[in-house]
């Protein structure tokens, strides 16, 4: 064969899933994409002219088609369009909606205070590092290594019923003559016994640490945490590399059913947490074989894939998922890059669509410590979920909001990461003010930013109470977009994409869905509870708002309830501060599975009144403009 006639293969590699698929010179990278099957919106089918296929080249050699939809800015940082670019050598390249996010802060100090907690927040691992220094062997004593460490360990504490793992019996013996017999061990305490698990010369000077992860559907952060102290060492989230394999829990169940592919999962979501120890052990300067337990928070099926078990029967009637309450795991069954004998601990679940996120996040709130104060702890996510009661009872559902809130399935809308506007104001004038995550030119709208938008867009009368725009107020700003009418955000030329950033009615109808099915999941919880909202002492919000909610705003599009203020109260990530306080002490994590164990969930597809409370809620604030009296007072002396 003429050697003109070999198509040359190439190379291209899409981070941050790391994903690479061998192609053709000559052929779009879009065509690459799609033979991964990595997300990539095409909103125009590929024509150069809707701006979605926007990829960030790393390195490599490629031929650009016209790039109109694309600044020259942008062109000039490494940025083209998939669909109008040709491949020519190996490439790297970014998708960059799914670029990494930064955590500036996922913890929320007022929640450390000890009262306001109903998890313990005490340093007491069931890990600890023993220095010993062995008695010298001889011909008069010449007891087994073991049995002289076992000597020595029984000195320091007290020891039930001790075992060895085989890999530390495997070392031992050098480990003891090379370190001149004092050495550093590494025990696990069970409530059944004590293990050894690591054995090293004390001159290696190790030291012990730990990791707490969320295992969000979208997005994975992990802390890394010295257990002697207890301080968080550095922290990392980036998007949960299952994306590509679906958006949400349904679509990777669905993924997960044919051979090889539950596995697929499993090793995406290993993978995505590799990457993030192998990025804050660099941070933190210690080895991840230093790495001896890992606290993971997470929904059922993200648990499921995690653990790589059947995650089918999660979503078939009547929905049952392999288990609730996950028994210590060993990091060599889940494919962790730390260490071997690490052990693996994830919170527990209340059902299928109560997952582990929701019961370590009740650990952040003060609800399990209280016999007289009823609280209501709402999550929302894709799935919203919700928790009502005090010490003595609790009462828990899940709704589908759809991930709206979390920008997804919105035209403009991102997780709230740098370059999200995350705060919308429009003033009497009309004028448009927004806050934008790092003060970095706008890329869209986070799900705080866009329950600003549609309160302000509401109370300004600019859209009815079906969320449809009026014409006669908005006739001037309103735009006709190829997905129907919408509300200029922000003009192409000021927008880091260069596109302009527009709600449409098709995303308000999301929203509304979305924030619809929040609010009637509270209130089947309350009707069969037998409470009202003034019975309620405090709201605990957890999710993907970011860090800027404005209740006002929640309360005006009818998300959140119309009841003072002051009760509630916004908790970031906790799953995340949940994860963090069972891998502190064993006792949050026995407190937790007895809640667990305790809490009664109510299965909303079975009950008869729920249809009736979504359709009811599905207007700006709700069909009953009484249950938001100052919302009411607003609208009316607006209009
Ligand atoms: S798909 Fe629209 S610009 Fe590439």
């Amino acid at each position: 064969m003429k050697a003109d006639r070999v198509k040359k293969t190439i190379k291209v590699t899409f981070l941050p899933f790391e994903t690479c698929v061998e192609v053709a010179s000559g052929i779009s990278i879009l065509e690459a994409v799609q033979k991964t099957g990595l997300p990539l919106r095409t909103s125009c089918g590929g024509k150069g002219t809707c701006g979605d296929c926007v990829v960030r080249i790393l390195s490599g050699t490629y031929r650009k088609k016209s790039s109109a939809a694309l600044s020259d800015r942008l062109v000039s940082q490494g940025y083209a369009l998939a669909c109008q670019t040709a491949v020519k050598s190996d490439l790297i390249l970014q998708l960059p909606q799914f670029q990494e996010l930064s955590i500036k802060s996922v913890v929320d100090t007022r929640f450390f205070q000890k009262d306001r907690l109903s998890g313990y927040y005490e340093v007491e691992p069931p890990l600890r590092k023993i220095d010993l220094e062995l008695s010298a062997p001889s011909l008069e004593d010449n007891t087994s290594d073991l049995k002289r460490l076992e000597r020595e360990l029984g000195k320091k504490i007290s020891v039930g019923h001790l075992h060895c793992e085989h890999s530390v019996l495997k070392k031992l013996a050098y480990t003891v003559r090379q370190s001149q017999r004092e050495i550093s061990v590494v025990i696990f305490d069970s409530k059944e016994h004590t293990t050894i698990i690591d054995v090293f010369s004390q001159a290696e000077e190790k030291e012990i640490y730990g990791i707490a992860c969320d295992l969000g559907t979208s997005t994975v952060v992990l802390h890394l945490v010295d257990l002697q102290s207890g301080e968080i060492l550095s922290s990392a989230s980036s998007f949960n590399q299952q994306i590509k394999c679906g958006e949400d829990i349904i679509s990777r169940i669905n993924y997960s059913q044919k051979p090889g592919r539950l596995q697929e999962l499993h090793d995406l979501i290993s993978g995505t947490i590799n990457h993030l120890v192998e990025k804050t052990t660099a941070t933190a300067g210690v080895s991840s074989s230093e790495i001896y337990y890992a606290s993971f928070s997470g929904n059922t099926t993200m648990i499921h894939l995690f653990l790589n078990l059947e995650p089918r029967f999660i979503r078939e009637e009547p929905y049952v998922p392999t288990l609730n309450q996950v028994p210590l795991v060993l990091t060599r069954d889940v494919g962790l890059n730390i260490n071997p004998e690490a052990r693996i601990t994830c919170a527990p679940a209340v059902g299928s669509y109560v997952g582990g996120d929701i019961t370590a996040g009740l650990l952040c709130t003060p609800i399990l410590r209280d016999p007289d104060r009823n609280s209501l702890f709402i999550d929302v996510g894709t799935n919203g979920e919700l928790v009502l009661g005090n010490k003595d009872w609790l009462l828990t559902c899940a709704c589908s909001a759809g991930p709206a809130f979390e920008g997804g399935g919105i035209k403009c809308g991102m997780p709230a990461s740098p370059g999200a506007i995350e705060g919308i104001k429009i003033h009497d004038s009309g004028q448009l003010e927004y806050k934008v995550i790092d003060d970095a030119k706008p890329k869209g709208i986070c799900g705080s930013g866009l329950v600003d938008l549609l309160a302000e867009l509401f109370i300004h009368g600019y859209i009815d109470r079906n969320g449809k725009f009026d014409e006669t107020v908005t006739k001037e700003i309103v735009l006709d977009t190829e997905e129907g009418k919408g509300f200029l955000v922000e003009k192409a030329q000021k927008s880091f994409w260069g596109k302009d950033l527009v709600i449409t009615e098709k995303d308000i109808a999301h929203l509304i869905r979305s924030k619809g099915a929040v609010y009637s999941a509270c209130a089947i919880l309350l009707k069969n509870s037998g409470l009202d909202y003034d019975k309620i002492d405090s709201f605990y919000i957890a999710g993907g708002f970011g860090q800027r909610l404005s209740i006002e705003n929640a309360v005006r599009i009818g998300l959140l309830p119309d009841v003072d203020r002051q009760k509630f109260h916004y908790l970031g990530n906790s799953s995340l501060l949940g994860a963090y306080l069972i891998l502190l002490t064993e006792k949050n994590r026995d407190f937790i599975n007895q809640v667990a164990d305790k809490m009664t969930y109510l299965e909303l597809n079975a009950e008869p009144s729920y249809m009736n409370e979504y359709t009811g809620a599905l207007f700006l604030p709700h069909t009953e403009m009484d249950f938001f009296p100052s919302v009411k007072k607003l609208f009316n002396a607006n209009t």
